[in-house]
């Protein structure tokens, strides 16, 4: 039962005050641009007892693993989405599988949830056979009240699948916030051509192009928005948007259009809107050419990280893979912090950070790898307790 984990996972205590990872340069500092190359539960605790980073995070985003058994190998001048030539050093294992995974996912998910801020989001990418259960991870971590999205995202093009079912175009990403205070700038699409024809194909007498919506909205009310409003009551089950003294002031403003029974309705202005609110159905297919397995479409992460943060703001993926978040992030004038456990990873990381043309600014990226972790430390502090007092000096 994949859900096991649940019965046998760790308490946040012991999940939190694990080893951590020690680096050679223990200098972070919110203010500054990291990668760190190591297992993320090691790192993750290590950020979380770090006073300059624990509560920072304003927006995480990370794409683990997805379960499947696979490894992704990575060719020299070759890269593709999965290399199948086996002479291909492997960039990562996708081995952990079930409800270990759950259970990996979960314990990351807890240390995520102390680096973050009150105003924090997380996204976290998918695919649909095991996302559910992933989905059930994220309840339990960050609460339902706080689910904001499951996002289907169009990865590729259609393609005949020999499987007797139907093809598989899309993965999940699942959003949740912190708190109900979460940054949210309300991204939006610009209109075109069809929003013309089809939407705001009106035009009042100044030649200015509107549509029209309903006064009214879903819900019945006993308050003033569910009284009769110029002796017309809203239509059964439903209320009126605006209490009558706005509906008057709206109308005094020419911004109500009546129809010929009699029925009001909004003008909204073409030169007015601020385009189209973006839905939770986003095609954003993965690049052909990748310079990593597996990596994700940059415009997607620009748009991520443009609607639930601000300039400023300190971004982590602690599933780093080729720092597409980190660079997206970079040129968003966000922070940021990556964090993976493969040389490859890494490497391609800072080759893309470093030679990322749209900031036009040469930077040098920042690499802390681990070199062991607390417990070892502790370790070898009991063990020099031990010692004679008069041969401490010489165990370190
Ligand atoms: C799906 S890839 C991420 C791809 C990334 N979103 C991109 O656009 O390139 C997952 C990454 O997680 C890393 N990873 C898996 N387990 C990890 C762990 N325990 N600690 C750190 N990194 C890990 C793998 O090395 C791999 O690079």
């Amino acid at each position: 039962m994949l859900l096991d984990y649940y019965n046998n996972r760790r308490s946040v205590e012991e999940i939190v005050n694990g080893p951590r990872a020690v680096f050679l340069n223990e200098m972070f500092s919110a203010k500054s641009n990291f990668l760190i190359m190591g297992d993320n539960a090691k790192a993750l605790r290590a950020l979380a007892h770090h006073d300059d980073i624990k509560g920072k995070v304003t927006l995480v985003y990370i794409d683990p693993p997805f379960a499947t058994k696979n490894e992704f190998r990575i060719g020299a001048g070759r890269t593709s989405t999965m290399s199948r030539s086996k002479s291909d050093p492997i960039a990562y294992s996708d081995a952990i599988i079930d409800h270990a995974f759950l259970d990996f996912l979960y314990e990351r998910l807890i240390l995520i949830r102390e680096l973050m801020a009150d105003d924090a989001s997380i996204y976290l990418h998918i695919d649909s056979k095991i996302g559910h259960y992933v989905k059930i991870v994220m309840d339990d971590v960050f609460g339902r009240v706080n689910f904001r999205n499951d996002i289907s995202r169009i990865k590729c093009n259609p393609k005949n699948f020999d499987r007797r079912a139907y093809g598989n175009v899309k993965d999940m990403i699942l959003f949740y916030t912190k708190t109900e205070r979460a940054v949210w700038n309300d991204p939006r699409l610009p209109l075109d051509g069809s929003d013309l024809t089809n939407r705001f194909n009106k035009t009042d007498e100044k030649g200015r192009h509107y549509a029209t919506i309903p006064l009214h909205a879903p819900g019945e009310t006993n308050g003033k928005t569910g009284q009769p409003w110029r002796g017309i009551l809203p239509p059964a089950g439903r209320h009126w948007r605006s209490a009558p003294e706005t509906l008057e002031a709206l109308d005094k403003q020419g911004l109500i259009e009546w129809s010929k029974n009699g029925n009001p309705r909004k003008r909204m202005f073409l030169d007015e809107s601020a385009g189209k609110k973006i839905q939770d159905i986003w095609e954003f297919k993965d690049p052909q050419y990748p310079n990593y397995p597996t990596e994700k479409n940059l415009e997607m992460l620009k748009m991520i990280i443009a609607a639930s943060s601000n300039e400023g703001d300190l971004v982590l993926d602690c599933f780093a893979g080729s720092g597409t978040t980190l660079l997206a992030s970079h040129e968003l004038n966000r922070q940021w912090i990556g964090i993976d456990q493969s040389e490859h990873a890494i490497k391609v990381t800072k080759m893309r950070l470093e030679s990322s043309l749209a900031t036009g600014s040469k930077m040098e990226v920042k690499v802390f790898s681990q070199i062991g972790t607390t417990a070892k430390r502790d370790e070898k502090l009991a063990s020099q307790k031990n010692l004679p007092s008069r041969l401490q000096k010489y165990a370190a």
